[in-house]
């Protein structure tokens, strides 16, 4: 498998990895690789603003790659045939010779077209963006339905591009690719391997989806608070200050692949499940997207999101941008995450903060590792929860089994008092179960007044 430009047949790695019924661990990485960075900065390209190339070498050095040089070119469009252009192919050559660079980690998608060519003029391996997201995801995955998630993406990026691995296959083995040769045959049968594995994978997450449905389910009648953010923003060490669990923190972009769930007691409103989930990314591999959108289920179903942002970088606005849009295409409503702007004891300027509070007033700023600004933070999340709360009393008989199952299953009741054959409940109910409420009438009223004493 070559997902990153390693040579290896799909069909050998079938063979002598796990059965089918495990997901595969695959090492592909770029691990010690000595490789050159190359950026091709685009027209209106979402890029940092300093260096072109500051993420990609965060993402290099998190996948374990020898960084010995970088180039940069900056280009109306990308070249059909290379990305680069012609010149720059040549320069590249002799960097690459310069510093006995074994390949070549592109910041953009290459077409598969593009990675074939390359890898025949340079003779080096080429790795596009989505490939080392993808190699990093695949270390990176720990649970049992995330490393299903990260071999189905692989798997389906790998497809479109079975027959760059094969030509350059054939050229290290000396073969021709003919029609119908070796290579061809070899071509269809990895081709039915992979969509035999892709259709396995595929049912075997549907089972594992349903269960983390249900489980999300379960917890519908629980407050619910999801982080989500831009990869390495600091979600995980928010939850961890938060909540004083022990969730992984560290110095690398996607170090938390699951979605790991705590309790957080918040003052004045009890508490709430708090949920850190996968970091997002500019130009995230879209079969990634997709796979991991069952792993985002909890933060589609949350009573707040707190969309965490690193202030102290200068691409904190491209940050917020891109992962408005993540969130877009997993049927998120962006503009209901409270933001938050975290790492504000590194600020390298003040003017950083002022200019990103202009643009967001709501805005709340915290640091996670200083434990600042965490008083606001709660009751900026205690507001937005009460918001979606309807506070009233009931007044009803003791014999009203189905309205006091209901209130006991999904309200808050916070005094209960009887008299002869009557009681009084003071609740405090979620305005998504109003409409459940099993009394037409008291349905009616709650629903036309919206608060107040109800009877
Ligand atoms: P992913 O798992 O990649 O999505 O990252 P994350 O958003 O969970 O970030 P994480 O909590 O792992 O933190 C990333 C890095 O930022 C770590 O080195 C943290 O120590 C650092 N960090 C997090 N919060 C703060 C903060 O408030 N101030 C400073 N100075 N560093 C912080």
């Amino acid at each position: 498998m070559a997902v990153c430009g390693t040579s290896v047949r799909y069909s050998e790695v079938r063979r002598k990895n796990s059965p089918l019924s495990e997901p595969k661990r695959v090492d592909l990485s770029v691990k010690q690789k000595r490789s050159i960075l190359v950026a091709v900065v685009l027209p209106g390209a979402q890029r940092e603003l300093e260096d072109p190339l500051d993420e990609l070498r965060g993402l290099a050095k998190t996948a374990g790659v020898k960084i010995v040089g970088t180039l940069i070119q900056n280009r109306q469009w990308p070249d059909p045939a290379t990305y680069l252009g012609k010149g720059k192919v040549e320069e590249l050559k002799q960097l690459i010779e310069l510093q006995g660079a074994d390949s070549v980690i592109f910041d953009n998608n290459l077409s598969p077209g593009q990675s074939r060519s390359l890898e025949k003029q340079l003779d080096k391996i080429i790795v596009d963006r989505s490939e080392l997201i993808l190699t990093i995801f695949a270390t990176h995955a720990r649970t049992f339905e995330s490393q299903l998630q990260v071999e189905l993406a692989q798997l389906l990026y790998q497809r479109s591009r079975l027959k760059r691995m094969w030509t350059h296959l054939e050229r290290n083995e000396g073969a021709v690719g003919t029609r119908g040769g070796p290579g061809e045959q070899q071509l269809e049968t990895d081709r039915r391997l992979i969509d035999a594995r892709v259709s396995e994978l595929r049912n075997r997450l549907k089972i594992v989806e349903k269960r983390r449905e249900q489980q999300v389910a379960q917890r519908r009648d629980q407050l619910t608070v999801s982080l989500v953010g831009y990869t390495n923003a600091g979600k995980s060490t928010l939850m961890n200050a938060l909540t004083g669990a022990d969730v992984f923190v560290a110095d690398q972009l996607f170090a938390t692949l699951e979605t790991r769930t705590r309790s957080w007691n918040i003052p004045h409103l009890g508490r709430v499940l708090l949920s850190d989930t996968v970091g997002f990314i500019r130009d995230l591999p879209h079969n990634l997207v997709a796979s991991f959108r069952s792993t985002l289920e909890e933060a589609r179903h949350a009573n707040v999101l707190l969309h965490v942002v690193d202030a102290s970088s200068p691409s904190a606005e491209q940050q917020i941008a891109t992962v408005n849009e993540v969130l877009k295409e997993i049927g998120i409503n962006a503009d209901q995450a409270i933001l938050v702007f975290n790492k504000i004891d590194v600020l390298p300027n003040r003017s950083y903060l002022d200019a990103l509070r202009a643009n967001h007033p709501l805005a709340v700023s915290v640091s996670a590792i200083e434990r600042t600004g965490f008083d606001r933070l709660a009751k900026l999340v205690a507001d937005r929860i009460s918001d979606g709360y309807i506070e009233t009393t009931f007044d009803t008989s003791v014999g009203n089994g189905r309205l006091l199952a209901y209130l006991a299953a999904h309200a808050e009741v916070t005094r209960q008092e009887y008299t002869d054959s009557q009681v009084t409940l003071d609740c405090r109910i979620p305005r998504r179960f109003v409409a459940g409420i099993p009394d037409e009438a008291l349905r009616a009223k709650l629903q036309q007044n919206g608060a107040s004493h109800e009877n």
